[in-house]
């Protein structure tokens, strides 16, 4: 098992925003999460990261075998996890170019690498806006695309995406989906993949464009339900959350 979470409770500020969560994941599956606003989905992921406001207060997560409940976030990301953030923070006076470099473990002075300036070109970046600094007046689409550039350039083993198509028009979408395709290996046969990921998503419609294994329902911040991701989606779409959740089994 690559990512193993076993009773997890979160707190936030105080208040108990996750509890009884046990998620499973192996090396080279894709797991999608969806549950309606408010649910933890984005608690789940920083806990997965380890911002320090999110206290674990029960359970463990373990990463590659190691417990990484309490490690610090550098730690996780050096250890293989990466992320796209929901909002992520503008950052003044840091330039992407920069920020690429050193998620491609390259030195600030050095130039970037052909290899990163292509797949940037391919994302539909030039040269002026990389010297831009991170998220500062970047549109939607442009945040949603840098972050799968920096997941790119650093090429992690269990990628978390939270909300990778919110405000995304349609053909930014279909760019991105590929590079996230390309991200988890999906390119390979199911059983030589490597890479896994974990797609939070409310409305799914990303799922049209990547493919996951396992999909899992957080209401009120447990896992209520879980199983083939587009089964699940269409009992959403047809009952709503709530009516998904009552037909589901509880598993845990
Ligand atoms: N600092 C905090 N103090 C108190 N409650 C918080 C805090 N941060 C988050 N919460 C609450 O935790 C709950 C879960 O929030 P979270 O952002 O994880 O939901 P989400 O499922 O990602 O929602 P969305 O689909 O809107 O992105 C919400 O009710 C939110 O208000
Ligand atoms: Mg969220």
């Amino acid at each position: 098992m690559l990512l193993e979470i076993d009773d997890l409770a979160v707190e936030v500020g105080n208040k108990e925003i996750l509890s009884d969560i046990h998620l499973y994941i192996d090396e080279g599956e894709t797991h999608v999460l969806l549950g309606p606003n408010g649910s933890g989905k984005s608690t789940l992921f920083m806990a997965i990261l380890g911002f320090p406001k999110y206290e674990v207060t029960r359970g463990k997560i373990i990463f590659k075998g190691e417990d990484i409940t309490h490690m610090d976030t550098a730690e996780r990301v050096k250890m293989g996890i990466g992320v796209s953030f929901q909002n992520p923070p503008a950052i003044r006076g840091v330039k992407l170019n920069d920020l690429l470099k050193i998620e491609n473990q390259k030195e600030i002075k050095e130039d970037l690498s052909p290899e990163i300036k292509n797949l940037a070109t391919e994302l539909k970046f030039d040269d002026k806006f990389l010297e831009r600094d991170v998220n500062l007046g970047f549109s939607g689409g442009e945040v949603k695309r840098s972050e799968i550039l920096q997941l790119l350039a650093q090429n992690p083993d269990f990628i978390m995406f939270d909300e990778p198509d919110s405000g995304v028009d349609i053909e930014n979408v279909e760019l991105l989906a590929k590079k996230m395709n390309n991200l988890l290996d999906k390119d390979m046969k199911p059983g030589l993949r490597k890479t896994s990921g974990l797609i939070i998503t409310h409305l799914g419609y990303i799922l049209n464009f990547v493919q996951a294994d396992t999909g899992h329902v957080l209401m009120d911040g447990k896992i209520a339900c879980s199983g083939n991701p587009m089964e699940i989606l269409e009992d959403i779409r047809k009952e709503g959350f709530r009516g998904c959740v009552e037909c589901c089994n509880p598993i845990h």
